[in-house]
């Protein structure tokens, strides 16, 4: 049976997003309206029309729509207000801190200067800390679709943007595309400081997962969903808590799952692992970080305590200072007990 009481008690908790494509994030009714101002004509007649669409049998049937809404996104203003739009939802969810992924290949490659996207989200960023009171980090993504070298001169163009972002990742199509071609590109990024994060065990075996470990050198893995395919990566998994920034609604969208109920997070959970709720591509997928809380919950019949752990989670797996870390934690013991 659904409990409101539970209900309210996920909309409480302190949560930080940690797997969220800020061009995943673009509602239909929004790209009209930039579509409009950028006079570009869709193919679509009407935001209904574009949701029709959104039916997915895998991870590549969603990225070529994807890379077709994204391509309305032309101007500074389009990337401000996108990342706005999403950082006004993320706060009344009670997300406070969201670490979000961009994809400047996907539009550098139409001729939209770096400089123009990057500035576009970092002055949303900036504004949602201050109106808002959510921090934020970006991470800027890699391709994998791409080459090596397309990424690497990517990496180039971004360095002297170096303060507006924290880490590097890798997205787009999994198969066949295992993270050890991204080695040069990683390990010249983590040189200059940044940290590293990438997508592994989506659809790719277990053995990305170790790829993305031991050669990208990551801190964390997007998805890692197919790391049940190898005991001993599990158990690594647990023993280092290295988290795993899962996303319920998108592997079943994408049929990684047949249904939520037979997702892996709560047996993963159980055994110690670092698993946490994100919402990917939550304009596709059918919801947010709490629409992702709240569907797990029901599926899997999560109570306050499992759902306090992928919070506190959240914050474990975050970017954030340690101290801010334990501001956090100490909010989600404070609402547990109450
Ligand atoms: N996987 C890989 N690439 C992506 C995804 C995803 O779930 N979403 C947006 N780009
Ligand atoms: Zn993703």
């Amino acid at each position: 049976m659904k409990s409101h009481g539970l209900d309210a008690f996920i909309l409480a908790l302190p949560k930080a997003e940690l797997h969220l494509h800020i061009e995943g994030t673009l509602e239909p009714e929004l790209m009209f309206a930039i579509a409009k101002r950028n006079k570009l004509k869709l193919r679509f007649k009407n935001a209904d029309e574009v949701r029709r669409a959104y039916a997915f049998t895998d991870l590549q049937s969603f990225l070529n729509i994807y890379y077709e809404g994204a391509a309305v996104l032309q101007t500074e203003r389009d990337f401000h207000d996108l990342a706005w739009s999403y950082l006004e939802r993320a706060a009344k969810q009670n997300v406070r801190h969201a670490e979000i992924f961009f994809d400047p290949q996907t539009h550098t490659s139409r001729g939209v200067p770096f400089q123009a996207v990057i500035e576009g989200l970092h002055g949303a960023c900036r504004e949602a800390r201050e109106k808002l009171g959510v921090s934020t980090k970006l991470i800027l993504c890699f391709l994998r679709h791409l080459s090596p070298e397309d990424a690497l001169n990517t990496l180039d163009e971004a360095l002297p943007f170096q303060e507006y972002f924290e880490a590097v990742g890798l997205d787009s199509t999994e198969k066949n595309r295992p993270p050890e071609l991204f080695t040069v590109v990683y390990a010249k990024a983590r040189a200059a400081g940044l940290k590293a994060v990438a997508h592994a065990g989506e659809e790719g075996p277990a053995d990305y997962i170790r790829q993305a470990l031991d050669l990208l050198k990551v801190s964390r893995i997007d998805h890692g969903v197919r790391c049940v395919e190898d005991a001993d990566l599990v158990a690594r998994l647990a023993e280092e808590r290295i988290p795993l920034t899962m996303c319920p609604l998108s592997n079943v969208k994408l049929c990684v799952f047949k249904s939520l109920k037979e997702h892996n997070l709560r047996k993963l959970l159980e055994k110690g692992l670092c698993v946490t709720v994100n919402s990917d591509d939550p304009a596709y997928f059918g919801g947010y970080a709490l629409d992702n809380y709240l569907k797990s919950a029901e599926a899997l019949g999560l109570g306050r305590d499992e759902l306090a752990q992928l919070a506190k989670n959240s914050f474990e797996a975050s970017f954030l200072p340690a101290a801010e870390k334990k501001c956090c934690y100490d909010e989600i013991d404070r609402l547990g007990a109450s």
